[in-house]
């Protein structure tokens, strides 16, 4: 009887070297950018109660629906949930540690994020976000410099095709208004509804705007507009945030339905969206969230955010460099023979103690075989270290990569050096390659 082999759980993705390198590069620039708008991080649980999420993103919304990993605690009979999305703990957090207490935080959180979704081409059931929330800056400012935020990292990265939508949520009383005649629009039409418009009449009727049902699409046309509803406040707001964008010559598209999947939204919400994503074309969606932290039962603190998918912006990168690429080491080194590898052994050390990344080349072979595997590495420099060299205290410093040449035109060439200078000189290679 042949046993049947185990599986990752559909939707559900191991990450391998290749990919997983690759993202901790992008978290290392996805981290300095972040700081560089003065965030700073929070690693918050991945399991919450249950009643967080119900409360926070509402009862009537797909994620609570019927996309949430929720199951009792069988020791304690607690009701816990894999947290779908991060905005939830992280508020979570800031009142029960009272952080947004004495100033305003602005904070971020890196990790997976769970949701019973079917699968395909950039929706997964375990994804990854990198959340931003500010907490306790009323103004439209915030808003825009979190909008800002984004340009800036597409720019970075080198991604223009991401586009910005941008809609107005109003506040709640403006869209109590505006649901009561959305309603009643929608009733004196209902043999027009479908069987999901229909289910979610008096539940959350705003989510039938967001419909792709071609047949729908000329009764949303013609649905009352919350943007009419709106106060001069709320109208104000929306205003100030779009006049920072046009300032910094961001461009958007104003989109009444974008209506985001989670309740806890008030006045500006945006996302970034790109074609080269297929269906999921999102990558990064937030807004305002004034209500949510007194709805929790924390004191009244406003708050603004955004999330980016990081497996979709990964893919958007994957596409405009070409392949991803392993990240290359420094080095690779090379030994054969017992006081060679003893010395190896101690040179890879303090090689690393200065900083450079070394590939030890493990599991024996002769010389040939063992440069074959520094080529493939694609580390730019093999020492190479044999029993005449260990003898003397010295290695062979080996450029593979010699058609980069160097700045001043001279190209570094294979020679024997003291082991205690072969630090010196491969930063020195590297350096003039980098310049180069
Ligand atoms: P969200 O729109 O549900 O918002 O998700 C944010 C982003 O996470 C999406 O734009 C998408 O890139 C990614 N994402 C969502 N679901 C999946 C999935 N099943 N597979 C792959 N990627 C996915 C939120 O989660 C809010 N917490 C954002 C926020 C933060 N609002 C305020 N602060």
């Amino acid at each position: 009887m042949s046993l049947q082999k185990i599986q990752s759980v559909r939707g559900m993705n191991d990450i391998l070297p290749d990919e997983a390198e690759f993202w901790e590069l992008l978290e290392e620039t996805l981290r300095r950018w972040l700081k560089m708008y003065g965030y700073r991080p929070l690693r918050l649980p991945i399991v919450e109660p249950t009643p967080l999420f119900k409360r926070a993103i509402g009862e009537a919304t797909d994620i609570v629906e019927k996309e949430m990993y929720s199951f009792i605690d069988s020791l304690n009979g607690e009701a816990l949930t894999l947290r779908p999305e991060g905005t939830a703990g992280c508020a979570r957090a800031v009142i029960q540690h009272n952080l947004a207490a004495q100033h305003a935080q602005r904070l971020y959180y890196f990790g997976p994020m769970f949701r019973h979704e079917r699968p395909q081409k950039g929706r997964y059931r375990q994804f990854h976000q990198v959340g931003v929330e500010a907490f306790g800056f009323p103004g439209p400012d915030v808003d825009a410099e979190q909008i800002l935020m984004g340009a800036r990292l597409w720019n970075d990265l080198g991604l223009p095709d991401i586009s910005l939508q941008l809609n107005t949520l109003g506040q709640a009383a403006e869209r109590s208004r505006h649901r009561a005649e959305l309603i009643a629009y929608f009733e004196d039409h209902r043999l027009h509804l479908d069987d999901d418009a229909q289910r979610r009449l008096h539940s959350n009727p705003l989510r039938i705007l967001d419909s792709k049902n071609p047949t729908m699409q000329a009764l949303i046309d013609g649905a009352p507009r919350l943007f009419d509803h709106l106060g001069e406040q709320s109208l104000a707001h929306f205003s100030s945030v779009q006049q920072v964008l046009r300032d910094a010559g961001v461009p958007f598209t104003l989109n009444p339905r974008l209506v985001r999947g989670l309740d806890y939204y008030n006045l500006t919400v945006f996302e970034w969206v790109s074609d080269r994503l297929g269906a999921q074309g999102t990558v990064c969606a937030g807004g305002r969230y004034d209500g949510l932290v007194q709805q929790l039962g924390g004191k009244p603190t406003v708050a603004c955010g955004f999330a980016i998918g990081v497996e979709r912006l990964a893919a958007l990168l994957r596409d405009a460099d070409g392949e991803v690429k392993a990240l290359p080491v420094d080095v690779y080194l090379v030994h054969q023979g017992e006081a060679a590898s003893r010395l190896a052994a101690r040179v890879a050390e303090n090689l690393r103690d200065h900083g450079l990344d070394v590939l030890f080349h493990c599991g024996g072979g002769n010389f040939k075989s063992q440069m074959k595997k520094a080529d493939a590495s694609g580390a730019p420099v093999a020492v190479i270290i044999g029993d005449d060299e260990a003898a003397v205290g010295e290695a062979t410093f080996k450029p593979l990569r010699n058609d980069l040449g160097t700045d001043d035109g001279t190209i570094d060439s294979q020679r024997r050096v003291k082991v205690d200078q072969l630090a010196e000189e491969i930063t020195q290679h590297l350096f003039r390659q980098d310049d180069d």
